[in-house]
């Protein structure tokens, strides 16, 4: 059975990843896919309670570092028990949000070196990483326009717009130096055309439609 192929969402705040998740599952469905759709920080019960802690543990004080460190540890679990075990079987991890998110949030956002996150990258990963990345852009501004047009923000979303924009910077940064990898998507158009845009990614990488 060849290995499966792991496929990541990625971008700043109200890029409208969660919208397309559904489409890009409805598309590789279609080409005869089995598809598994996880999330990070979640994806297993470990990863969800850091989600709880890292999102809503508002009382409770977070470093730079131990933030980092959390991430990875719902990483780590969530590589043993749900994406290793789907790629093996030849399945097609969908999973929103990865270890770019750790580079651009506590690396851009939060200045942590990215070499430091690079080593826990390579002993938490061993030798895996996303086949490919879908990368949904769009400027600062509007996306912190819609995502505030959604529920109470998270500890993430409170921060302030200098933080965003080196998030922002910092994918952007990513997408360059790997453009095999990491596809952007111009999330600013119209969903038509966001969804032609993923359609024609999907058929060049994944194929078989
Ligand atoms: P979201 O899934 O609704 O986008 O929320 C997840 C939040 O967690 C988002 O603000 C980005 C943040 N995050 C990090 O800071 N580092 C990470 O490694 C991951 C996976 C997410």
């Amino acid at each position: 059975m060849p290995r499966g192929i792991f496929i990541t969402l990625e971008g700043g705040e109200g890029a409208g990843k969660s919208t397309n998740v559904a489409f890009v599952r409805n598309w590789l469905e279609h080409a005869g896919r089995k598809v598994v759709v996880t999330r990070e920080p979640g994806g297993t019960e470990l990863g969800e309670r850091v989600r709880d802690i890292l999102l809503h543990g508002r009382e409770l004080h977070t470093s730079a570092e131990s933030e980092m460190l959390l991430m990875f540890a719902a990483r780590a679990e969530h590589i043993a028990r749900v994406i290793r075990p789907a790629l093996d079987a030849g399945k097609i991890v969908l999973c929103d949000r990865f270890t770019d998110a750790t580079y651009a949030y506590q690396g851009g956002g939060r200045g942590i070196p990215a070499a430091r996150i690079a080593a826990i990258e390579s002993w938490v990963q061993g030798d895996l990483r996303p086949d490919l990345t879908l990368l949904f852009d769009v400027p600062v501004e509007a996306g912190r326009r819609r995502a505030g047009l959604r529920s109470e923000p998270d500890r993430f979303e409170q921060e302030s717009d200098e933080f965003f924009a080196r998030v922002h910077a910092t994918y952007l940064a990513r997408a360059a130096r790997e453009p095999e990898r990491m596809r952007v998507i111009d999330a600013s158009q119209s969903l038509e055309k966001v969804e032609q845009q993923l359609g024609s990614v999907l058929q060049e990488v994944v194929g078989g439609r």
